[in-house]
């Protein structure tokens, strides 16, 4: 029976168990998308600490596609320069080094988190005296912002969408010259390629608006460009919301049903796995929250669709990791703030699940050998 601790092998990349760090940003750039000695730390030590799979935060693919203005970016060669070390430590410790791939849309040119997360605008700046930009929307009058005022938005027009495409495009090439091995797309939590996807959002009227084809449009073209320039022996993941949870609105958002045949659709495009989040849109939306929260969606994904998923939202043991791929509820566990908590998060699960103690055992560094329970 497969587990959490047994590998997963997608094309030629194998991860050694199936708890993978899931994106988190931590905003701690200088104004310039650069990783520093905290994106070294701290990635670094969940590959120590036993991830299968360690995911960078969401990755701006240019500039304006930046959350705030101290979001990672890979939109030069700098970019990938400075993140083959992370690279590289990561696969020394067993690991295997992922980027996700994003564009934040309508969502961009915000404060940090502790700074409120409120919108900058193009003529301000934000308390680091970063300045802001004009962000970019399939529909700039469909929705109110979740915190502060609107930010000042623009309607993308075809050459953003195709600026936005190639974007990715140089963004995959430039992941895999930093030397990571698994590229995610992020078209989740209301950012920009969501935005395209949701009919709360997506007012447009154009061959991206509409209908479901129009809608997923910009995803699927974001899809083959980075397929293009993927290699064949390298797996690419896409993150979705399987849903807006704004039930209310059914069938005018976006839902689970829409997340299986878009998922189905991915797959035939050459998407290895469909992580699957949710929500991120709207301020309306209703949340569930608490454990395994978004695991029914993922399984829906999994039932309905013939690709490979990644399950996350509220996993905080071990056993529960394990009973989700036990149980043929999903492929892959997204872990998030239990790994912020614990960064040595894979390695207890390995001392927690693993049968043979001198198995677990090996699972540690070397360095930390003496250190290990017996
Ligand atoms: C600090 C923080 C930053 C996050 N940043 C991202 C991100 O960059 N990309 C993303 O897809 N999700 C992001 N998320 C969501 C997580 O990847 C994860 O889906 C969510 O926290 C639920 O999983 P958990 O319950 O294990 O934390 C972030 C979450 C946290 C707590």
């Amino acid at each position: 029976m497969t587990d959490a601790l047994a590998p997963l092998s997608l094309r030629d990349v194998e991860a050694p168990n199936r708890i993978a760090v899931s994106p988190m940003c931590q905003y701690t750039c200088e104004d310039d998308g650069l990783p520093t000695e905290w994106h070294r730390v701290h990635l670094g030590s969940r590959a120590v600490g036993g991830a299968g799979i360690v995911m960078t935060e969401a990755t701006a693919v240019e500039p304006a596609g930046r959350i705030t203005p101290h979001d990672l970016g890979i939109w030069s060669d700098e970019h990938a320069a400075a993140l083959e070390p992370i690279t590289e430590f990561v696969r020394d410790q067993g690991g295997v080094p992922a980027i996700q791939l994003a564009h934040a849309g309508h969502k961009a040119s915000k404060t940090r988190p502790w700074d409120g997360n409120v919108p900058i605008g193009p003529d301000e700046t934000d308390p680091d005296g970063a300045t802001g930009w004009e962000v970019l929307s399939p529909s700039p009058d469909a929705y109110p912002p979740f915190e502060g005022d609107r930010p000042a938005m623009r309607k993308a027009d075809q050459d953003d969408i195709q600026g936005v495409i190639d974007a990715y495009r140089a963004a995959a090439e430039r992941s895999l010259d930093a030397g990571f091995e698994i590229a995610e797309i992020h078209a989740a939590h209301g950012y920009l390629l969501h935005e395209f996807l949701s009919p709360v959002t997506n007012r447009r009227e154009d061959d991206y608006g509409g209908s479901f084809e129009n809608r997923t449009r910009l995803v699927r073209e974001v899809v083959r460009a980075v397929r293009d320039v993927w290699p064949e022996d390298k797996p690419v993941f896409v993150r979705i919301s399987g849903t807006d949870w704004l039930d209310d609105r059914e069938p005018e958002s976006w839902d689970i049903e829409q997340s299986v045949r878009l998922a189905d659709d991915l797959a035939e495009l050459g998407v290895d796995l469909v992580d699957v989040s949710s929500g991120g849109l709207h301020p309306d939306e209703a949340i569930p929250g608490g454990p395994n929260f978004q695991v029914p969606l993922a399984e829906r994904v999994r039932e309905g669709a013939d690709v490979a998923v990644g399950a996350v939202g509220g996993v905080t043991e071990p056993e529960q990791a394990d009973a989700l791929v036990r149980n043929g509820r999903t492929d892959l566990v997204l872990v998030g703030r239990e790994f912020l908590r614990d960064p040595y998060f894979g390695l207890h699960a390995a001392d927690e699940l693993e049968r043979d103690p001198a198995e677990a055992a090996k699972q540690w560094p070397v360095q930390y050998r003496r250190a290990v329970r017996r």
